[in-house]
This record gives structure tokens, sequence and C-alpha cells, in this order.
């Protein structure tokens, strides 16, 4: 596991922004996008490189990492019109471009099913993106998830609810109960994964995450498991980390053709 640690969200998020700019390059890339306050810097930064040139959109490709089940497609705090708005629009990618599990299938096993075969049949997941909860949670796998779940649908810790409340007026009782979610194993499967982090309310989780034995009880733990995860903290985050001072002096000695 790299941990960088940077002054702020933007620096985190330019970092970040690089790492896709470099693999769209390449020509065709398959992002995993996540939803929340985390990622929101990294999607500006996009927005601004794809309008003064600097991000080819033109072989991107995503899949997005989770979706509340019930809330009709076009709700606003619905992931899949989040990320229209954050994304899809101001990258200019095509309706087809960017999918994600279906909260409203009638079946919802077997549409978790269906989704987990689109990642597969589309190669793979290039770069993941992914925020924590303060629960320690990615995606929606909270604590108690199995580290080899695949996608499928997950009832939401009453903190998470609490947490996310915030995109539903304050009202905790508008949140729905139930999500489908990528699995942890899922995740596991794309071939780089960054975490990002922002503020003191994260500073625990990263820990945990990090620091910590790899537990369900803190299902980001399972990130040690991957060749290449990246976790990306601002100073906040970063302050319960007790090998700081090796992850700056690691990045800071790092050659300078080596990128994240
Ligand atoms: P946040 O949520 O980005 O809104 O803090 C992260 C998460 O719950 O995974």
């Amino acid at each position: 596991m790299e941990v960088v640690i940077v002054e702020d969200r933007c620096a985190g998020a330019d970092l970040v922004a690089d790492a896709i700019c470099r693999l769209a390059m390449k020509g065709s890339c398959v992002l995993g996008l996540a939803t929340g306050s985390t990622p929101e810097a990294v999607y500006d930064e996009l927005a601004r490189r794809a309008f003064t040139g600097r991000l080819d959109t033109s072989g991107i490709k995503a899949f997005l990492l989770d979706e509340y089940t019930g809330l009709p497609a076009d709700h606003e705090a619905s992931f899949t019109e989040v990320i229209r708005r954050q994304v899809v629009e101001r990258l200019g990618l095509g309706p087809e471009a960017v999918l994600g599990p279906n909260g409203l299938a009638s079946d919802l096993e077997s549409e978790a099913k269906r989704y987990d075969a689109s990642i597969a049949a589309s190669g793979g997941v290039d770069l993941q993106l992914l925020g924590i909860g303060s629960d320690g949670h990615i995606g929606f796998n909270e604590p108690g998830s199995s580290l080899g779940s695949r996608t499928r649908i997950k009832t939401l810790n009453p903190a998470t609810v609490s947490d996310n409340s915030r995109f539903f007026e304050g009202v905790e009782s508008r949140v729905p109960k139930h999500v489908l979610t990528q699995g942890i194993g899922t995740i596991l499967e794309a071939r780089h994964l960054i975490l990002m982090a922002w503020g003191k309310a994260k500073a625990h989780a990263v820990a945990a995450c990090v620091e910590g034995p790899i537990t369900s009880m803190v299902p980001a733990s399972a990130l040690q498991l991957h060749p290449h995860t990246t976790v990306v903290v601002d100073e906040a985050a970063a302050q319960h980390l007790r090998l700081s001072d090796l992850y700056r002096a690691t990045y800071a000695a790092k050659p300078s053709w080596q990128r994240i």
C-alpha cells in the first residue's frame, strides 16, 4: 500500500487527475467511480482539464461503485444522477459510457449478478476511485461484509444513514435503507485502487484501513491485499497514522518516472 500525504484535497485531486489523464491518453480506460463528498475535487479537476483540452475523454468508460435501491433514476441523490451531473455532462461522455447497478430492478439479486458480469465483460476496471466511510466502509460494504463479497444488496449501517442524510435535506427517514454495492471481492479486481480521505473525521478509519489488521470489521482494510493500492490523504485525515514519517520519506524519495 502506498500512502501519499498531501497538503489539502486540491493537491490530492491533482495527483489523482494526473493518474486518470495518463490512463486516458492510452486510448481506452475503464474507471470505477465513487460518489459522496470525497471524489468531488477530482471530478472538478477532471472537468477543468477536459475543458482546457488536457484530458482526452474519448476513450473513457466507467462503472459506478454502488446505487441506492428504490430511488427514481432522476432523483437528485441517486448516484446515477450525481455522476451524470458531476462527470458525464462535464466530460461530455456518451449515454452508454457510464453504467451503474439498477436500483429499480424488479429482481435485485439477478441485477447484482448481471452488473458484476458487465464489469468483467468490459475487461475490468483499470482505476477504481474510493472514499472511506467513518465506519471504515468502502462502497457500501459496511463492517462485517465478507472480504470476498460480490455485488449484492446491502442494508446501510444507521451511522451511514446519518452521514448521508445531508444529501436528503437532513432527513434520515428519506435515506433508502438498502443499496446495491460492488462487493469487496469485486472492488479488489480493479487493477489500481485509489482510496482518498479528507478531514479529521476520517482519521481513525484511515489508520485502521492502512495500519490495522485485515478484518471485515474494517472493510477498507481489505485493500492491504491488493498489489496496487494508493491511499491519498490530507494532513487531517493522516493524523492517526503511526508511520506517517515513513510514508512521507518514501514518497519524497520516489523516482520521478514512477507515478502513483
Ligand atoms: P464521503 O463518503 O465521501 O461523502 O465522505 C465516503 C463514503 O461513504 O464512502
